[in-house]
């Protein structure tokens, strides 16, 4: 009995690998390959992806698919990155594909939430962070923003294989930054349905503001 019981967890796990090694075919990078390659991140991004100040996002424990999308926009141009101009002209397709997997097999460093008060458009002055967290989870119905934790998970840990981004951890400068981006349509690699222009064109400084500080501190 006993050992039917262990074949027959053998055979689960088998096929839970086999359906893994399926799922992760398309996109191989090699961490240990990816860490030869990117000495030149580091001034910025840290030898980790630990950004060393919050101009730079942390990019260590981001969603594999995710970063690789990502520096496929940034060497085209498709999203405007000023700063990482040169960085990636001599990178191949498997270059990024190798720094995308060290990267996402590196420990995020939180940075965590400082205490802020908002004044919202009525003038009344809230809790910043307690707006953030009803923000995220559910949105603005009065202006149709939609919860965050519905694509990048009640934890922040976003969704690897639909490739949304991990935000909770992240530096609430960059994220703010980034909404405001998307607001103002200055990064438009969000794909044809438009879908982080058309979340952050609802959202208010204060909002965003909230929302950058509560992501912050977010820990699953
Ligand atoms: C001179 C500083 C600098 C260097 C060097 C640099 N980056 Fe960046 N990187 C940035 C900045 C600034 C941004 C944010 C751009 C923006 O505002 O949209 C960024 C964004 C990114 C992003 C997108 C992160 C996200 O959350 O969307 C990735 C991925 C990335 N860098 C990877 C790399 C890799 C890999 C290297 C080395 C080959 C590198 N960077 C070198 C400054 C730098
Ligand atoms: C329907 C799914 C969806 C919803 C809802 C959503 N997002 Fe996103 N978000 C995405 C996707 C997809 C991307 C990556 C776009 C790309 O490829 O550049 C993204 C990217 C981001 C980024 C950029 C991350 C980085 O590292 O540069 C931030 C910040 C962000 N979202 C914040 C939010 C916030 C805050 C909310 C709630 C107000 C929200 N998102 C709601 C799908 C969503």
């Amino acid at each position: 009995m006993k050992s039917i019981i262990n074949n027959t967890a053998v055979a689960l796990v088998l096929g839970l690998a086999g359906a893994l090694g399926v799922a992760t075919a398309t996109a191989q990078g090699d961490p240990n390959a990816g860490q030869a390659k990117v000495a030149t991140c580091a001034a910025c991004h840290g030898t980790d992806g630990n950004s060393i100040a919050p101009a730079f996002p942390k990019i260590a424990g981001q969603g594999e698919k995710y970063l690789f999308k990502q520096l496929m926009d940034i060497k085209s141009g498709a999203r405007a990155a000023p700063q990482m101009i040169g960085q990636l002209d001599n990178s191949s397709e498997q270059d990024l594909r190798d720094m995308a997997a060290y990267f996402a097999s590196q420990q995020l460093q939180v940075a965590g939430a400082q205490p802020i008060s908002v004044m919202l458009n009525s003038g009344e002055n809230v809790d910043g962070l307690a707006l953030g967290r009803d923000l995220y989870r559910a949105g603005n119905p009065a202006t149709g923003v939609p919860a965050c934790m519905g694509c990048h998970s009640p934890s922040g840990l976003g969704n690897e294989p639909a490739g949304y981004p991990r935000l909770g951890g992240q530096y609430a400068g960059y994220i703010e930054a980034q909404l405001k981006a998307f607001r103002t349509g200055t990064r438009a690699n969000d794909g044809d349905t438009r879908v982080m222009r058309s979340v952050a064109k609802q959202l208010s400084d204060a909002e965003i503001k909230a929302l950058s500080q509560y992501i912050a501190g977010l820990t699953p």
